[in-house]
């Protein structure tokens, strides 16, 4: 059977629009200190992971320096997921998305390939949750979900493999900039998974109070299932906070040597 995914993230004014600033920013000072790329790969591994952990954190605060939005939570005005076909297809729209628990990230099996300008990591996010209003139509796990009201998916210890590629280009000023041409974002674990949505099925209790119980007793197949399309919803917005940074700021400014 055909499946695909569509996503659409709107919103992230600025971010997404790629709000310009006048000069190439630098790297902020909490992504310290810079890594050599003289280094051999599994140092320079090892440094780059060991920054980002210690960046993330302030950097989930946000940088309005840099245009980058707080994600304590990271609220996203609009996130759409939509699988399947029209008859057998889900629906779900969250307006607004809200996003906890990125700042709590925490790299590992940092793997950076410094010849091939390509990178894979690990991030494990200790308790993850997507809330928000949400609106949905269509199956999952073939049942039936209509539904719009406040919900709360929260996964405890998810575990995500991300793969990206940073070629640099130059600039209109003359500077190399990272590129993030391509990406590629996987759930590869989880403990646990929580899920609720209020207001299913016109209101109905006990019709929505059973969907939720089977959600929840069946979170490793829903996981499964909508896992791809909400890895792929998050990861997009991460990869705009990562291509933000990489627009503002010359490549030469992420290394401690030229
Ligand atoms: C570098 O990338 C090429 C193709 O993009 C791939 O064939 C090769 O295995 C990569 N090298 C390493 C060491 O990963
Ligand atoms: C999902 O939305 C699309 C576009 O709005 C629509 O064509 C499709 O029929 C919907 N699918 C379900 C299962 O509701
Ligand atoms: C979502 O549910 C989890 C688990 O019950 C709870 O700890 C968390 O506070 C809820 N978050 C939101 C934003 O509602």
């Amino acid at each position: 059977m055909a499946r695909f995914l569509e996503l659409l993230v709107v919103g992230l004014v600025g971010l997404a629009l790629g709000l310009a600033l006048a000069d190439a920013a630098k790297l902020p000072a909490y992504f310290r200190p810079k890594c050599s790329r003289r280094s051999s790969d599994e140092v320079l591994s090892a440094c780059v992971q060991k920054v980002a952990n210690q960046g993330v954190s302030s950097l989930a605060n946000g940088d309005k320096k840099l245009g980058i939005p707080s994600m304590r939570p990271l609220v996203v005005p609009r996130m759409a997921l939509s699988q399947g076909t029209s008859t057998v297809g889900l629906n779900i729209t969250w307006e607004p998305a809200e996003i906890w628990g990125l700042g709590e990230s925490r790299l590992y099996n940092y793997k950076t390939n410094y010849a091939n300008k390509s990178t894979h990591f690990d991030v494990l996010i200790p308790s993850f949750t997507l809330s928000g209003t949400y609106r949905s139509s269509g199956r999952v796990l073939l049942l039936p979900i209509h539904g719009n009201g406040p919900s709360n998916v929260t996964v405890t210890n998810l575990r995500v493999h991300y793969y990206y590629e940073w070629p640099t280009k130059k600039n209109a000023d003359g500077k190399e900039y990272f590129y993030i041409p391509k990406s590629d974002i996987n759930i590869i674990g989880a403990d646990a998974m929580y899920i609720n949505f209020d207001n299913l099925f016109n209101g109905d209790q006990t019709l929505g109070n059973s969907m939720n119980l089977f959600l929840n007793e069946n979170w490793r197949e829903l996981l499964k299932e909508l896992g791809p399309g909400m890895a792929e919803a998050v990861g997009g917005v991460v990869l705009l906070v990562v291509k933000r940074l990489s627009e503002l700021v010359p490549a030469d400014d992420f290394w401690a040597d030229r």
